[in-house]
């Protein structure tokens, strides 16, 4: 990333630090709707959310779709993968009935829907699930962000975030105005100092598994400029002690928990 813009999206995001603790909703309101439906990112608004999360994948006709697996298995009516799918075969499938039969009905949005719903009310995680099985969702979701002028953002509209550290590398080629997150899973020997450093040339956001956050960890993140939003709470204690360890940030299933 050029290193004058890394910096202005690093200010950007490290002056936030001092705001108010901000709330994002796993898959959307996911303890109370199921999960990445309009119904459950309306449920994250009404329970006053800062962001949304939402995991994208791709349709056989190159549709960006909000789904967490690769498959529709689990969280739809229907079985097979996601991408063997046209987007009118997907819109078919039942999102809502799995979690519960007052849901029946809920369809798996596109991309594009939770931006021409949301966009302006709450901010955006987007988080790129499977890239490799994906060729083009780096250009497309850069344009799709574009034609939706997400690209050059307002302050706190839209982090894109992923495991795949190379995934994020490629898709700032594409777009470097774009925040970016690092997802971190838990690994027993922790964060080290030169691995923040390194991601600290890209990221604006390291995201670890909560059990990875301690009060010192949050300081070295702040120390090398980036903020802190950890996934998952889904209880009281997760959330206390993500907050007397000082994180910017809450990844729950539910918001008004925080
Ligand atoms: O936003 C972090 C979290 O969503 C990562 O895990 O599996 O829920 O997508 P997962
Ligand atoms: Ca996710």
């Amino acid at each position: 990333m050029n290193s004058l813009l890394r910096k202005i999206l690093q200010l950007n995001s490290y002056s936030a630090t001092n705001r108010k603790l901000q709330v994002i909703a796993h898959r959307g309101a996911s303890g109370y709707a199921p999960e990445n439906t309009m119904i459950s990112f309306r449920k994250a608004l009404d329970l006053k959310a800062d962001y949304i999360e939402l995991d994208i994948q791709m349709t056989k006709d190159g549709e960006i779709v909000v789904i967490h697996d690769a498959t529709v298995d689990r969280t739809t009516n229907g079985t097979g993968n996601v991408r063997d799918f046209t987007y009118e075969e997907l819109r078919k499938l039942d999102a809502g009935q799995w979690f519960h039969k007052k849901f029946s009905g809920q369809q798996i949005p596109t991309f594009q829907e939770v931006i021409t719903e949301f966009h302006g009310k709450v901010g955006f995680l987007i988080e790129i699930k499977n890239a490799n099985l994906y060729p083009s969702i780096s250009e497309r979701l850069a344009a799709e962000l574009k034609k939706n002028s997400l690209d050059h953002p307002n302050h706190n509209e839209i982090i894109v975030q992923s495991f795949d550290f190379e995934f994020l590398e490629e898709f700032n080629k594409l777009a470097p105005t774009i925040p970016l997150g690092l997802l971190v899973k838990y690994r027993v020997q922790g964060i080290s100092n030169v691995q923040l450093k390194e991601w600290s040339k890209l990221v604006q956001y390291i995201n670890p598994n909560k059990a990875l956050v301690t009060r010192r960890l949050v300081k070295k993140i702040h120390d090398y400029h980036m903020q802190v939003m950890p996934y998952t709470a889904r209880d009281m204690k997760a959330v206390k002690a993500l907050k007397h360890a000082k994180v910017d940030g809450i990844i729950t299933d539910f918001p008004d928990y925080i």
